[in-house]
C-alpha cells in the first residue's frame, strides 16, 4: 500500500522523531507546521520529505490543506496530531487567551484534521490516527488547566471517533508522552523540572524516538485490533 502519513508539529521535537520514523517505516510524510520555517528547511533537508505550512486551529485551512497533500503524495492513510502548546499558569491568574489559545492549538486542530481525513478514510476503508495526548491530560497538573482539559478532551475524542470508525477499517489511539526532552520541557524552571524527573522511575526524561517507535507501531497495518486504547510512555511516572 502507498502510506501517506500526516504529522502535525512534524518538523520539531516529538513530532520531528515521529516523521523520522514513519519515513523510516517506508512511509511518505507531510511535515504540518505553522510558525517555524527554519526548522521546517532543516526538516525537509534532512528527510527529503515535504512540510506543509498551514494553521491546524482553523478548519479550513485544515481542509485545503489535507486536500494540497493528497494532490501532491496521494490518499492519506495515517494521520497524528501531534501539535500542541502550553501556556502554564495557575487557574486564579490564567487569562482567557492562554485558555483559548491552548485548547484551539491541541483540541481544535485535533477535530480539524480528524475531520478533514475522516471522510476519505471512510470511503477507502482504512486509516490509521494517532492523537497525542499527554500523562498531564491523564492525572492532571498544577498549573495546567488549560492544557489537561485539552489533553483530557482528546482521549474522549479518540475513545468516540474510534468507536464511530471501527466498522470502516480506522483505529484511532492515543499516546500520552510524559515528560520529554524537548524545547518544551526546555522552557520550565530547572528546579521544578527536576522536581519531576525525581517522580520518573527510570529516572530520567523520555526521549522523543521512544515516543515515536509506539506511534510507528500504532500506524502500522499489523495494529489493526488496538483501537481506542490509550498508552502511556512516561517511565513509569503515572500508571493508570
Ligand atoms: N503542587 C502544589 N503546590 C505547588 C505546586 C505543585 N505541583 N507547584 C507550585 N506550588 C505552590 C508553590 O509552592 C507556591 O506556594 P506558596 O505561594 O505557598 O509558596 C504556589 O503554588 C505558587 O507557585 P509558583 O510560585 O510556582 O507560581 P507561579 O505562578 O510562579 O508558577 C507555574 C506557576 C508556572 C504553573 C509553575 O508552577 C510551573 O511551571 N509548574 C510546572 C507545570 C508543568 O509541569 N508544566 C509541564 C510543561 S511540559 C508539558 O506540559 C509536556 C507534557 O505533556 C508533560
Amino acid at each position: 500500500m502507498n502510506q501517506v502519513a500526516i504529522v502535525t508539529g512534524g518538523t520539531r521535537g516529538i513530532g520531528r522523531a515521529i516523521s523520522k520514523a514513519l519515513i523510516a517505516d517506508g512511509m511518505k510524510v507531510a511535515a504540518v507546521y505553522h510558525g517555524n520555517d527554519e526548522a521546517a528547511k532543516s526538516f525537509r533537508e534532512e528527510t527529503g520529505h515535504e512540510t506543509f505550512k498551514f494553521d491546524i486551529t482553523d478548519l479550513d485551512a485544515c481542509m485545503s490543506g489535507v486536500a494540497e497533500i493528497e494532490k501532491k503524495l496521494g490518499p492519506v492513510t495515517v494521520l497524528v496530531n501531534n501539535a500542541g502548546i502550553t501556556r502554564d499558569g495557575v487557574l486564579h491568574k490564567m487569562t482567557a487567551d492562554s485558555w483559548r489559545s491552548v485548547i484551539e492549538a491541541n483540541l481544535y486542530s485535533c477535530f480539524n484534521m480528524c475531520r478533514a481525513v475522516i471522510n476519505g478514510m471512510r470511503e477507502r476503508g482504512y486509516g490509521r490516527i494517532i492523537n497525542n495526548s499527554s500523562i498531564n491530560g491523564q492525572k492532571g497538573q498544577f498549573g495546567q488547566t488549560n492544557y489537561c482539559a485539552s489533553k483530557s478532551g482528546i482521549i474522549g475524542f479518540s475513545r468516540a471517533l474510534a468507536q464511530e470508525s471501527a466498522a470502516k477499517g480506522i483505529t484511532v489511539n492515543v499516546v500520552c508522552p510524559g515528560y520529554i526532552d524537548t524545547e518544551m520541557t526546555a522552557v520550565m524552571d530547572p528546579q521544578i523540572l527536576a522536581s519531576v524527573v525525581k517522580q520518573i522511575p527510570v529516572g530520567r526524561l523520555g526521549k522523543p524516538e521512544e515516543v515515536a517507535g509506539i506511534v510507528s507501531m500504532l500506524a502500522s497495518e499489523k495494529a489493526s485490533f488496538i483501537t481506542g486504547a490509550t498508552i502511556a510512555v512516561n517511565g513509569g511516572q503515572h500508571m493508570a
